[in-house]
């Protein structure tokens, strides 16, 4: 009986452990914070960044409680299906979500990892799932994007791309000097990740001494299993998410909290 309780309690104050801040049992919050924080002075550095990231600059992320537009879910709105049945619907979907990216601003999290760039450029890789452009409005550069860029613009006729900053857009859905329409150049579900990030984005996780996944879901694939290819390949892995993730079996230290206050603690 005793030994139940004992159990109980054990899992209890493991489980709050857990909960509250970091794994690594056994260790305190600010010494897991610190030993991440020795992590990435060594070596090779990939940060795996998803929505979550932006979620404190007021950009929702796509399976959060304020994801829904309309009644739409984005899973419903971002794919090629939809925009072939509605591209003025689709168009207005974006054309919100390019106001709210627009009057958003880089948030801390964003900030701390344009600090990690600066301070080791050679052995830091910025590989985003995000399309809003924050991490290059926070100063970093040489972002591995592997779902595009929601400021750019493909013509769904001839290919030809190009940027468009406009907000609100004047004519929905923009046209191309073809007459063709576009769509935002960015990676639906359901379509081919850009062939050069790609590589380049599981080059970078193979070289990776350290991989720091922020605010991603582990969800969408392929881009989730960079953090498999950086762990295979030897690298630890950090994961700071507020949430539990299907990456969390994977890493050496879960820093539990939002990216704008967990970031800035790592430098
Ligand atoms: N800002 C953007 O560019 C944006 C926004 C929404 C969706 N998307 C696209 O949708 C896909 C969704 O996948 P995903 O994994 O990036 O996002 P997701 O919406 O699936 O998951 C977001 C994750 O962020 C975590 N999170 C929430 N607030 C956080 C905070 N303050 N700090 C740290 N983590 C926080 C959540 O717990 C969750 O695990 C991506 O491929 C992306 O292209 C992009
Ligand atoms: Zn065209």
């Amino acid at each position: 009986m005793s030994a139940l309780i004992d159990n109980l309690l054990w899992y209890s104050i493991v489980s709050n452990f857990r909960q509250n801040c970091l794994s690594r049992i056994g260790e305190g919050v600010d010494s897991s914070i610190e030993a991440a924080r020795r992590s990435l002075r060594a070596g090779q550095i990939v940060a795996f960044t998803g929505a979550g990231i932006s979620a404190e600059s007021r950009v929702p992320t796509f399976r959060g409680a304020d994801g829904l537009w309309r009644n739409y879910s984005p899973e419903s709105l971002a794919t090629a299906e939809a925009f072939t049945s509605d591209p003025h619907l689709v168009w207005e979907w974006y054309d919100w979500l390019r106001g709210l990216i627009h009057a958003a601003q880089p948030n801390p999290g964003h900030l701390a990892l344009t600090e990690l760039q600066r301070r080791n450029p050679k052995g830091f890789t910025l590989v985003t799932q995000n399309i809003d452009g924050l991490h290059e409005r926070a100063g970093s550069h040489d972002v591995v994007k592997l779902h595009g860029d929601i400021w750019r613009l493909r013509c769904t006729t001839c290919g030809r791309e190009e940027r468009n900053e406009q907000v609100p857009m004047d004519h929905l859905p923009p046209l191309c000097r073809c007459g063709g329409i576009q769509r935002p150049a960015i990676v639906w579900f359901g379509e081919m990740l850009p062939e050069a990030e790609w590589e380049r984005a599981v080059e970078a996780a193979r070289q990776a001494n350290v991989l720091i996944a922020v605010g991603t879901s582990a969800l969408v694939y392929p881009a989730a299993g960079l953090v498999k290819v950086a762990r295979q390949s030897g690298a630890l892995v950090v994961i700071v998410n507020p949430d539990p993730t299907p990456a969390d079996d994977l890493a050496e230290w879960i820093l539990r909290g939002p990216a704008g206050e967990i970031l800035p603690r790592l430098l």
